[in-house]
């Protein structure tokens, strides 16, 4: 009995010496981390947990959660989320530095691969700037110039499909939108009218709304990161579904194209598209392949047209909440087109200043990407502060954008502030639409060229009589990949009398 005795003590000491040692060999690997974070401050930290408290309960907490924090803890600060170390910087000095200097998103964003697919969005590091450095080409002016008939095009066939809408009532923008841009994005991509909006449809958007989903949620529970675990999960097999669903649609169309460009069919007549560009890259690039070509596809794709639709349904919102911008903008469409029903070519967009400013202005205070993450490979230094090697910055776009000492009356919406000589007294990085540095939108420009077609043939045959919140800080927002409205973008439209 007594031998029983001494064998469980000596187990469970051994047990306990050996959890220790391991503890303290954690402890001694980060102390650089230990001491740095130290010199910052931050909230309250708990053992495993740090200061993941803050952020329970869902996503729609995160936004007031980081302008919370902000205002407590200044322009720098250090959290601690589990065993991860994070300095969350909204300096702009800072912002840029970070920005210019590092190219790793955090290692998360790898749950978002499914969805986006092993593309630029989700790449490391050093696969990434070869990607991005092929992908600039595909996306140079010339070719981004040829997609505005398409956007144009796309426009016409959605002003068709919202007289349905424009009624009395209430209605959510973000289905018929998200068909739009997805019409939009996989006409550019891949050269294919699949006319989703027209009830063409496919389950895509289903797929890879789904797929978004399970990201989300993936990145948002701890519980369901680690592989062992979440490969024993029900949605781990769906996702895996879903995944392979939308790979095989994407590699259908890429090798029916494959096929017409070996027959020397001219793939899209005097239009170029994203896929033609890819494939030649599989000729001419040793590191480029047909998964690549897939990959890539699948990543512009969905990056693209969620981004688009819901920034277009914030600028309606905002218009319907703000009828004397709406007027003016309206002004500025009929000064360029008169009460010609042409489609948009690329001279107007040049001319649509003020509808501009009003798309600045939607994203300042709605931001698509609301919080950039970057994982440090090595030391940076901000001012004071050393942000170490394996430590990780959070720059909280929404915070930078609603600061009162950037941006006087943070919550009204005034599109004048991106008046030239306004821009000229703020630092370029207090506003960050398209994110800034190496490593930001690649769709910058094809966004801004695709949501003012849209808005520009949109605004001249409807008017948005009103949105369901009568001001922005009533307006929940969640954060799903893109920033979302947790009721939906609720607007009224109404017809205008054509002259
Ligand atoms: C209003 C629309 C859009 C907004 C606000 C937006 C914003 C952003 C932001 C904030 C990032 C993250 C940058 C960073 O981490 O520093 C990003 C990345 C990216 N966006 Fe967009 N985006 C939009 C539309 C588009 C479109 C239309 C495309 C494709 C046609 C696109 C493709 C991408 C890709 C591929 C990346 C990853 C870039 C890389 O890592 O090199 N985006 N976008």
């Amino acid at each position: 009995m007594l031998d029983v005795y001494v064998a469980v003590r000596v187990l469970l000491t051994g047990t306990f010496t050996y959890l220790l040692c391991v503890f303290l060999q954690a402890c001694w690997n980060k102390r650089r981390l230990y001491y740095c974070a130290s010199k910052v401050k931050g909230p309250l930290a708990f053992p495993v947990i740090g200061s993941a408290y803050l952020f329970f309960g869902g996503t729609q907490n995160i936004f007031e959660n980081f302008i919370r924090l902000g205002k407590k803890y200044g322009y720098t600060y250090k959290l601690w989320l589990g065993n991860r170390l994070y300095f969350v910087v909204s300096k702009p000095e800072d912002v840029q530095m970070v920005l210019n200097s590092t190219v790793d998103r955090l290692s998360n964003i790898k749950f978002l691969i499914p969805a986006f697919g092993n593309g630029l969005l989700t790449l490391p590091g050093d696969e990434w700037k070869s990607h991005r450095k092929l992908l600039n080409v595909a996306f140079n002016q010339k070719i981004l110039n040829s997609f505005v008939g398409t956007f144009a095009s796309y426009s016409n066939v959605l002003v068709d499909k919202l007289e349905a809408e424009a009624d009395d009532n209430f209605f959510d923008l973000v289905p018929i939108l998200t068909r739009c841009t997805v019409d939009i994005l996989i006409g550019t991509t891949m050269g294919v009218n699949l006319n989703i909006m027209k009830g063409g449809g496919h389950n895509l958007i289903s797929w890879t709304s789904r797929l978004s989903e399970l990201a989300v949620l993936r990145m948002a529970k701890p519980h369901f990161q680690p592989e062992f675990l979440w490969k024993r999960m029900s949605m781990a097999k769906e996702s895996k579904i879903l995944s392979e669903k939308v790979h095989n649609f994407i590699k259908r169309i890429v090798e029916m194209k494959r096929s017409e460009t070996a027959q020397n069919v001219e793939l899209s007549g005097t239009k170029r598209i994203f896929l033609e560009q890819l494939l030649k890259l599989e000729d001419s690039e040793a590191m480029w392949n047909r998964e690549t070509s897939i990959e890539e596809t699948q990543t512009i794709l969905v990056t693209g047209s969620d981004s688009t639709a819901v920034t277009i349904g914030f600028v309606l919102m905002m218009l319907g909440m703000h009828q004397d911008i709406q007027n003016k903008t309206y002004e500025e469409l009929v000064c360029v087109f008169g009460d010609s029903q042409r489609e948009v070519s690329l001279e107007d967009l040049h001319q649509l200043t003020y509808l501009e400013r009003v798309i600045k202005e939607t994203l300042r205070l709605f931001p698509i990407g609301p919080v950039l993450g970057r994982h440090l490979t090595s030391d940076l230094v901000l001012g004071d502060y050393v942000c170490p090697k394996g430590s990780s910055i959070l720059i909280p776009i929404i915070a930078i954008h609603r600061d009162g000492k950037v941006w006087p009356e943070p919550l009204k919406f005034k599109p004048d502030r991106f008046l030239p000589n306004e821009i000229s007294k703020r630092h370029p990085c207090s506003f960050l639409w398209f994110s800034s540095g190496p490593r930001n939108c690649i769709g910058f420009r094809f966004a801004t060229m695709a949501i003012k077609t849209v808005l520009a043939t949109v605004l001249r045959h409807y008017r948005v009589v009103e949105t369901e919140y009568s001001s922005i800080s009533e307006i929940q927002l969640k954060m799903d990949v893109a920033t979302k409205c947790v009721n939906g973008q609720n607007v009224k439209l109404q017809k205008r009398l054509q002259q």
